[in-house]
This record gives C-alpha cells, sequence and structure tokens, in this order.
C-alpha cells in the first residue's frame, strides 16, 4: 500500500519528472533559442549548462528533497525556521506559473478542435490576434470577458482537478506512465513526417549552420544557462517536492541523468521538427526562414496554421496530432506546478490532499480568468517575465544557499554515491553547487533584471509590481498562518 503522497515506482517518479520537464518550453522556446544563439555551436553552451548546472542542481534538489521526505516549506523550517518565509516563496511562484498557464492550454485546446477544419481561415495572424484573443493593450481590456477562452481554460482545470485530487499514484503517477510516452510516441510521428516534406534539408542546414564567432558573446551562455533553468524546471520547488515522495531506496543520481538527457532528446527532436517545417513553408512561400522564424505563442498559434495551410489534406491529420502534442506536454507540466504549493500546505495545516488540491484548483481557476479578458495575453506576458527571470532565479540562488550551504551538501555524498550505478559525486560537485552555480545564476539574474527594467513599459512595471506584491502577500500569509498540524514540528530525515 502506498501512502497518499508517494509514488508506487521509481518509474512513475522518473516519467512524472520527464513529464515536468518536457512542457511548452522543449517546443516553442528550444528552437528557437538554438537557431538564434548560433546554431550548431549553441551546443557548447548548452552543454557545459547542462553539465555545470543542470544536472548538478537536480541532484542537490532531489537528494535534499529525498532526505526529508517532507514538503519544501517544511523542509526549509527544518533546516533553519527563521527562513520559513523562502520555503513559501518557490511554491507560490510556481503556483502563480499554474495559473497562467491553464491560459495557453485553453487556447490550445481551442486549436485542437479548430485543426481538424482549419477553422482559423486564411489569415492565421488575424485570427488568432483579433478573433480569438481580442487582444488589447489597454487596460480596459480587462473588462471585456471572452467566454470562449474561458470555458477551455475551465475544461482544463477540471481535467487536473480529476487527476490530481486523488492519491498521488492513482492520479499523477498512473496519468504520467500513459501520457508521457504517448507524448514522445506522437512526437516522434510529427517529426519522422516533417522530415519527409520538400524543403526540410533547407530549414535543417538553416537552423545547424554554426556561428562560431558568438561562441565569444556572453548572450548566448546565457541564453543556454536561462534555456537549462526553465526547460529541466530547476529551483522550482518541483524536482525537491517529486523526490520526497519516493518510497524506497533510489538511484538519484542516474535517475537525474535519465531525466536530464530525456529533456534533452526533446527538445532537440522538437528542433529538428520545427524547422523542417520552416523549411518546407520557405520553399513553397518564398519568404526565406529566418523571416518566419519565431517562438512562443507566435510560433504554435500563428506560424503552424499558416503552414497547415498550405500543406493539403495532409494538415488535417498533423494539425490535430500537432496540438494534441502540445496539450499533452502542458498537461503534464502544469500538473506539476501544483505539488509543491499543496504538499506545502497539507504539511503545515493538516489537510488532506483531496481538500488541498480541490481548494487550490478552485482558486487557480477563478484567478486565471484575468486571462480571458481581452487584456488577459498582456498580462500573461508580464507574468511570465516577472516569474522566470526575476522570481525563480531568485529561488535557485536561495536554493543554493540553504541546501548547499547551511543544510550542506557534504552530508548527501556518501549516501548518493552509495546507491548510484553511474557517476559518482566528488569535491567537483561541492565546488559546483557552492560556489559556480550561485555566481552563475546571479549573473544572469543581474542581466534578467536589467533587461525588464530597460524594456519595461508602464503598464509592464505595473503588473511586476502587482505580482511582486501577490507574491510575496502569499508567502507572508502561509508563514505566518499559525499551523494546525502536531507533525509540523516535527522532522524526518532518511540521510
Ligand atoms: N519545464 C517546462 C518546459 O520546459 O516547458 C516548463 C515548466 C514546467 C516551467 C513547470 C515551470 C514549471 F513549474
Amino acid at each position: 500500500m502506498t501512502d497518499k503522497n508517494e509514488w508506487g515506482s521509481n518509474m512513475s517518479f522518473i516519467l512524472a519528472m520527464i513529464g515536468s520537464a518536457v512542457g511548452l518550453g522543449n517546443i516553442w522556446r528550444y528552437p528557437y533559442v538554438l537557431y538564434s544563439n548560433g546554431g550548431g555551436a549553441f551546443y557548447i553552451p548548452y552543454i557545459v549548462a547542462i553539465l555545470l548546472m543542470g544536472i548538478p542542481f537536480l541532484i542537490l534538489e532531489y537528494g535534499v528533497g529525498y532526505n526529508f521526505k517532507s514538503s519544501f516549506a517544511k523542509a526549509v523550517k527544518t533546516i533553519n525556521s527563521k527562513w520559513e518565509y523562502l520555503g513559501w516563496l518557490l511554491p507560490v511562484a510556481v503556483f502563480m506559473i499554474m495559473i497562467y498557464y491553464s491560459a495557453i492550454l485553453g487556447w490550445d485546446g481551442i486549436y485542437i478542435f479548430l485543426s481538424f477544419f482549419k477553422g482559423w481561415g486564411a489569415d492565421p495572424n488575424a485570427y488568432f490576434t483579433t478573433t480569438l484573443l481580442q487582444s488589447s493593450d489597454s487596460l480596459s481590456g480587462l473588462l471585456s470577458f471572452i467566454p470562449l477562452i474561458a470555458v477551455a481554460m475551465l475544461v482544463g482545470w477540471v481535467i487536473i482537478w480529476f487527476i490530481s485530487h486523488r492519491d498521488l499514484e492513482k492520479g499523477l503517477g498512473k496519468v504520467s506512465k500513459i501520457l508521457v510516452p504517448l507524448l514522445f510516441i506522437i512526437m516522434i510521428i510529427i517529426v519522422g513526417f516533417s522530415l519527409t516534406l520538400p524543403g526540410a534539408s533547407v530549414g535543417l542546414a538553416e537552423l545547424f549552420h554554426p556561428d562560431w564567432s558568438l561562441l565569444g558573446n556572453f548572450d548566448i551562455w546565457m541564453a543556454a544557462f536561462g534555456q537549462i533553468v526553465f526547460s529541466l524546471s530547476l529551483g522550482m520547488s518541483i524536482a525537491f517536492t517529486y523526490a520526497s515522495y519516493t518510497k524506497d531506496d533510489s538511484d538519484l543520481i542516474t535517475n537525474t541523468i535519465s531525466i536530464a538527457l530525456a529533456n534533452s532528446l526533446f527538445e532537440n527532436f522538437a528542433a529538428l521538427g520545427v524547422f523542417s517545417i520552416l523549411g518546407y513553408m520557405s520553399l513553397q512561400s518564398g519568404t526565406a526562414v529566418a523571416d518566419l522564424v519565431t517562438q512562443g505563442t507566435g510560433l504554435v498559434f500563428i506560424v503552424y496554421p499558416t503552414v497547415f495551410n498550405v500543406l493539403g489534406n495532409w494538415a488535417y491529420v498533423l494539425g490535430p496530432l500537432f496540438f494534441f502534442t502540445v496539450y499533452l506536454a502542458g498537461l503534464t507540466s502544469i500538473l506539476s506546478t501544483i505539488e509543491p504549493l499543496s504538499f506545502s500546505i497539507q504539511n503545515k495545516f493538516g489537510m488532506t490532499r483531496k481538500r488541498t488540491m480541490t481548494i487550490l484548483i478552485v482558486v487557480g481557476a477563478i484567478i486565471s480568468m484575468i486571462y480571458a479578458t481581452s487584456y488577459g495575453s498582456s498580462v500573461l506576458g508580464y507574468v511570465d517575465t516577472f516569474i522566470n527571470q526575476i522570481a525563480i532565479l531568485l529561488g535557485v540562488i536561495f536554493e543554493c544557499i540553504i541546501f548547499a550551504w547551511i543544510f550542506k551538501a557534504e552530508k548527501l555524498i556518501d549516501f548518493l554515491n552509495s546507491r548510484s550505478k553511474s557517476i559518482k559525486l566528488g569535491k567537483w560537485w561541492i565546488l559546483i553547487v557552492k560556489y559556480i552555480l550561485p555566481i552563475f545564476v546571479t549573473i544572469v539574474w543581474i542581466g534578467g533584471m536589467y533587461d525588464v527594467i530597460q524594456n519595461s513599459t508602464p503598464d509592464q512595471l505595473i503588473f511586476t509590481v502587482i505580482s511582486a506584491v501577490l507574491l510575496l502577500g502569499a508567502t507572508l500569509a502561509f508563514t505566518l498562518l499559525p499551523s494546525k498540524s502536531p507533525n509540523w514540528e516535527n522532522s524526518e530525515e532518511r540521510v
């Protein structure tokens, strides 16, 4: 019998973790980052970022999470009770990600339907921005509600509730074991097909063409580190929470390497698909690949429908498959964003998993309705920038200090090595997690802050401040509210 918050097997843990890592960032962000940062030459900073940051940091997050077998907030409070506040900051920030991710999931749900009949019409750009989102960059847009988007988002919330309110293994564990392999299989089919399209090789040559001169450029190193933080969901307290759900002994080092490999494999595979399709489009339209390529919502909801419009009947197969894949990738990621806060609340306030999930999902669904207004897509951009460029990176720095320095990463080495069938940790690991990582991430963070301050519009600044106040206010509330669980003060450590 597994507990309500325990994985049934190591497989559930690995697949749920891959599900969290493999998300929209792998499909719509990575191909563009690779292309615009030196193509083939980008692999050097990318591999360095994985080896120097991704894997060592994940091992630390897993190791500490596994050790405490409790939620993130409780573990941080156990390490130093004065720092409980920091223990709530990340889970709340990640919950804020969940709320805006639900909007993107909703839009994608609508596109699954549209793709069966190319319902976006002859001008996908106008359809997406004007017809569907009714995008307005004026604050008054908050008053114009878009029911179709609200309904699509609510469908997503219901699916999330259906999976998350169950015991961990019966819900998330089981779903990950089905959906994550399915996601990989469909992706292989889509990319396989894309590679056969005329013009695919033109797109790929353009993508991989290495620009070695960029290697000396600081920006591409920042881009590589930023991509790895986002793509591997580093420092988000998710890896920590998932490891704390682990029941028995587990080879955390080998698990980490498998997860990082699967994530990189997926995103590089996605890049092959995206650029084959762009190459095809370039051949059909005579437009250079460089003028077609974009990232984010523009790639998925505008460029892809434009390609499907010229693809003939194949589009009726490829379109639904593509939007369904994006939905799966988004769903398996969004499911992970609720776990850290939910588990922390269960620990502190003695509430059941079912009740906590239900309350959080209802609250999340209500707040998310701001994204179902004409101004919603602007707010989404602002909140996303604040969370990813400012809040989460700060979280990574805090985690390095609390886990590597105060908890002392050295304590984990023997335990982790004794179970590892692959590499063994040594002094190099301590050097990375204590010094190299926090310094590097601080540099990336300063770069991000500078960017936000330089390029912000007044509206963006307002929403950055509102997001910061909400984040800090909720964090403070969770810290100050008195605990209702006798176990909140007792900690259980495994190492
Ligand atoms: N790692 C996910 C991706 O690459 O798309 C994104 C993500 C998932 C970010 C979960 C944050 C998160 F909490």
